[in-house]
């Protein structure tokens, strides 16, 4: 089965060493957080009350998702923009402990293996829950600190007014919320590979987990 998993923290490179290692494999990537930014999307537009689980389970079973050439589209909406502004992470984040809307997920992330040369999937549970059969597993790690800088400097660099200790303190939170959650808490599978990017370039890594599924592929 050509399926890497690469879960981790916020901030911690994730999504862009998925891309690049499904670039080099020439395979697709699964961005399960976007599932999750979707949801609260909705919640967010459709004025559901966040609190109902439920409901937002049902409505987000029912939305039409659509992923092309780096576009996301919900319900014939263009909502890439949207899905990356810091409101819609922080609602993401709340909402994804509801055992009910990761229940209504489950499929449609699992299906994004069908019809595909191979996948990479990234996000917090994908090597625990999603796919816990992958032939590869990465858990990416990197210092709360060193993420928050990473965060500050790509703000920084679109010309967005930062404040680091804010960053800091919302990753901080992110992380324990993540973390500390019932259901598909994030934390590596027992059989993961943990790579520790704190001192690594993007390059480093990627190379790294190339080097780990060439293992595997032999
Ligand atoms: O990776 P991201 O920042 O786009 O994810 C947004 C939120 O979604 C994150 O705070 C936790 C949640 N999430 C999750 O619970 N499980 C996943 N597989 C991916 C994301």
């Amino acid at each position: 089965m050509n399926l890497i998993t690469i879960d981790g923290p916020s901030a911690s490179g994730k999504g862009t060493v998925s891309n690049l290692v499904a670039k080099a494999l020439g395979w697709d990537v699964l961005d399960s957080g976007a599932l999750y930014r979707i949801s609260a999307y909705a919640v967010q537009t459709k004025d559901i009350n966040p609190e109902d689980a439920q409901t937002i389970a049902e409505v987000v079973g029912k939305l039409d998702i659509k992923f092309q050439e780096g576009e996301v589209w919900v319900d014939g909406v263009e909502v890439s923009d949207i899905l990356r502004q810091e409101s819609t992470g922080k609602m993401a984040s709340k909402i994804a402990a509801y055992p009910e809307l990761r229940a209504a997920l489950l499929d449609r992330q699992r299906n994004f293996i069908h019809g595909v040369p191979g996948l990479v999937g990234d996000g917090r549970d994908m090597g625990t829950v999603i796919f816990p059969n992958a032939p590869l597993k990465i858990f990416l790690v990197a210092d709360v600190n060193e993420r928050a800088n990473r965060r500050y400097k790509q703000l920084v660099d679109k010309g967005v007014v930062a404040n680091y200790d804010e960053i800091l303190a919302d990753l901080q939170r992110r992380d324990d919320q993540d973390m500390n959650r019932a259901v598909a808490p994030l934390k590596p599978a027992d059989d993961a590979v943990v790579i520790d990017s704190s001192h690594m370039g993007i390059q480093d890594v990627v190379d790294s987990i190339l080097k780990e599924w060439a293992k595997k592929s032999t």
